[in-house]
């Protein structure tokens, strides 16, 4: 019997992070840190370099261990299943700062790896070309190039990772981790290296996939994250200095010290050339 369809925010596919400390040696990456993701919203961590961001994402994605506190997506513990090779069977789609696409498969094959490490948990499997059946391949294709189509980028299907504009390679991993249709999507800096028409472009497809699942997004880029998130987690120093809507964070003092301190500072010390 399937159980009842989940209505919006009942706690399924949530992310919860619950009071989680990570620490390196002497330095305390993420001190007591507590937040919540949503299906069908777009929430951004924010916060200056060094603030915790990576870190956060390492633990949810089982790269990094936490010292306390607790992780859980979907009512499932993420630090007993605590291996970035499971994610995927836990409904949750990641893309690393970086690209990441295998040089020697071109894009739509990189693309449909995505589907094949949903399925077998096994990306090696798909190096050998293990699909159960033709009719497998075909679909999982179909899908991929429905993908691709979407973020804009079938037109380069068949070529391989190395001869296309990192916007574009950027586009096609995001399509990969799409191909397990997560019901988690994580993304680290995706803005990392575009340009703000790029970046402009980035958010609009970001946004186009808040209906089909939650997005958590860690990003400096603050035009960015304004834009396209529902909400915003701001860390300094590994702490959650603020959480609320991007309005809200936009005008609390405490960021503008932490996070926009030094712009700020710069600004006022020339007038004339706000943007310089
Ligand atoms: N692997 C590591 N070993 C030691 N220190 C680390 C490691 N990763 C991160 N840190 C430290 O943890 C803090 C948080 O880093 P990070 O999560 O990368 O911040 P952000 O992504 O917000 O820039 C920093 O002080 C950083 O130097
Ligand atoms: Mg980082």
């Amino acid at each position: 019997m399937h159980a009842p369809l989940p209505g919006p925010n009942n706690g399924e596919k949530t992310l919860l992070v619950n009071e989680l400390s990570v620490g390196f040696g002497g330095v305390i990456a993420l001190d007591n840190v507590s937040m919540a993701a949503a299906p069908g919203e777009i929430v951004g961590v924010i916060g200056p370099n060094g603030a915790g961001k990576t870190t956060l994402f390492n633990v949810i994605c089982g790269f990094v261990r936490a010292h306390s506190g607790d992780i859980t997506y979907d009512g499932t513990s993420l630090l007993e299943h605590h291996h970035p090779h499971d994610l995927t069977g836990l409904g949750i789609a990641r893309t690393l700062q970086g690209v990441g696409l295998c040089a020697g498969l071109s894009v739509l094959e990189n693309v449909m790896i995505g589907a094949q490490s949903a399925l077998h948990s096994d990306i090696g499997s798909a190096f050998l070309g293990l699909w159960r059946s033709n009719r497998e391949e075909r679909r999982v294709a179909r899908l991929a190039r429905d993908l691709l189509e979407e973020l804009g980028v079938a037109q380069h299907a068949h070529r391989f990772p190395a001869t296309l504009p990192y916007p574009i390679q950027k586009r096609a991993a995001l399509a990969r981790a799409l191909m397990a249709q997560p019901g988690l999507l994580l993304l680290d800096e995706p803005a990392s290296g575009l340009s703000n028409d790029e970046m402009e472009e980035l958010g609009t497809l970001i946004r186009g996939l808040r209906s089909r699942m939650g997005v958590l997004l860690v990003e400096h880029h603050m035009d960015l994250v304004m834009s396209v998130c529902d909400r915003l987690v701001v860390l300094n120093f590994g702490q959650v200095i603020a959480q609320g809507t991007p309005e809200a964070v936009r005008s609390n003092p405490e960021v503008a010290t932490a996070y926009l301190g030094d712009e700020v500072h710069q600004v006022s010390a020339s007038p004339g050339m706000p943007d310089a």
